[in-house]
């Protein structure tokens, strides 16, 4: 567990729930296009861990550029509409990198439903991250674990997550680090391919919470004997 985890937009609401559960188990680099605001998050987090009486490791902030360089694995928790103007520019940083993709191409963004999506050409968010990370190990994960859900940090999380990707070595290590989150079981789903199925999965939990008034619903798959 001796890996630095870089999450790029860790001051949102995902990216900051996240860096909650992961700073238990991993040094934690909050990514942020400003370096100030990357700070604030940081000792946000450590503060509210202090304050749980959670032990953690390091919980820094810094420029996403700087954040992508340090990361041993990094997140891009970054709206769908901004991740290529985000990544177009790291390629270097990234290069030989797993690069976890969480992003969820929802319809919202153009004005359309929250239960809807519209898919990039290359299929998926993950496929369309790898397309423009040639050189990085690109992994699908946490489409379907809710913000809300990860940031109540007195209960465990309720969902498994399901890991595609092309590189084994990269899925494994991700599913590592996911099985560290209290209440999470990372399941291999096989290439990254099967990712835009997975983000689609996403539409219909937002809508379960509609419906039924839910903080976060999330997933679990039966059957399986690991
Ligand atoms: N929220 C959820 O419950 C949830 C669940 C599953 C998956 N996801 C996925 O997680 C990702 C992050 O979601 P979120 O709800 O955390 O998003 P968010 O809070 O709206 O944004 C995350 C961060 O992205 C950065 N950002 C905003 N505009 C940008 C731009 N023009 N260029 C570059 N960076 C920009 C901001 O960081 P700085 O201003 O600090 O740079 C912001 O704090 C998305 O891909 C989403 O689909 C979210």
């Amino acid at each position: 567990m001796n890996m630095k985890i870089a999450i790029l937009g860790g001051t949102g609401e995902q990216g900051f729930g996240l860096a909650l559960r992961l700073a238990k188990n991993y040094e934690i680099i909050i990514g942020s296009r400003s370096r100030e605001k990357a700070e604030e998050s940081a000792e946000r987090i450590k503060k509210i861990l202090s304050s749980k009486k959670i032990s953690y490791r390091n919980v820094i902030g810094m420029e996403n550029r700087e954040a992508s360089r340090e990361g041993d694995i990094v997140i891009l928790s970054i709206p769908y509409q901004h991740t290529i103007s985000t990544i177009k520019n790291l390629r270097e940083e990234l290069k030989g990198k797993i690069v976890v993709s969480i992003g969820v191409p929802l319809a919202g963004i153009i004005g359309d439903k929250p239960t809807r999506v519209i898919l990039p050409p290359e299929g998926s968010v993950a496929e369309m991250v790898q397309q423009y990370l040639k050189d990085s190990k690109v992994v699908s994960a946490f489409q379907n674990v809710s913000a809300k859900v990860l940031e109540c940090i007195d209960e465990p999380v309720d969902c498994d997550i399901l890991i595609c990707g092309d590189n084994e070595e990269a899925k494994r290590k991700v599913i590592e680090v996911v099985n560290s989150i209290e209440g999470c079981k990372g399941i291999d789903c096989g290439e990254l391919e099967m990712s835009r199925y997975v983000e689609q999965i996403t539409p219909i939990l937002i809508g379960l919470n509609i419906k039924y008034k839910l903080k976060g619903s999330g997933i679990r798959i039966t059957g399986l004997r690991m």
